[in-house]
């Protein structure tokens, strides 16, 4: 039993890696938390997850860094892993579990590459 999870675990883990359709564009400059990232968060997010609810925390760094997803079963965001942190996969087209975010509609391709530039450089608190 404990072994059939495991292999579902490890396909669910090779299925995500695969599934990238959207090709960042390349961000070279340091992202900064707070003037660049918490703003889209403000913005876009906070009307649906500003105390947590809704399986995310959008209010403040140690509220995203802290949030957990039932659904994938770990962190939100996994510094230095934009590709396997849930959060990339719930603002890119066909994420792994319910709807794509926001649900009022997508963020800008901008957006997504400085969030994703941010968790690849290693979801600081900067
Ligand atoms: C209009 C309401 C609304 C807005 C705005 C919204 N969300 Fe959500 N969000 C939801 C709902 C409802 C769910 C639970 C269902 C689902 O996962 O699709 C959810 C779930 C999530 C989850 C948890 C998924 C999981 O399975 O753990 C994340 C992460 C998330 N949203 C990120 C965001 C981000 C990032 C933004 C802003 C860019 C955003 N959401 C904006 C309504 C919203």
């Amino acid at each position: 039993m404990k072994n059939l999870f495991l292999f579902a675990a490890v396909l669910l883990l090779i299925s995500g890696c695969t599934n990238n359709s959207v090709e960042p564009e390349i961000i070279t400059e340091d992202v900064s938390y707070s003037a660049e990232i918490q703003p889209i968060f403000t913005n876009s997010c906070n009307s649906c997850h500003s105390a947590g609810q809704n399986n995310f925390n959008s209010s403040s760094y140690q509220a995203v860094m802290a949030s957990t997803s039932p659904n994938y079963g770990g962190p939100h965001v996994v510094p230095g892993n934009a590709d396997g942190s849930p959060l990339v996969d719930k603002i890119e087209p066909n994420p792994q579990h319910n709807d794509r975010m926001p649900t009022t509609g997508p963020l800008s391709q901008n957006q997504i590459a400085k969030i994703r530039a941010w968790i690849d450089q290693g979801a600081e608190d900067n």
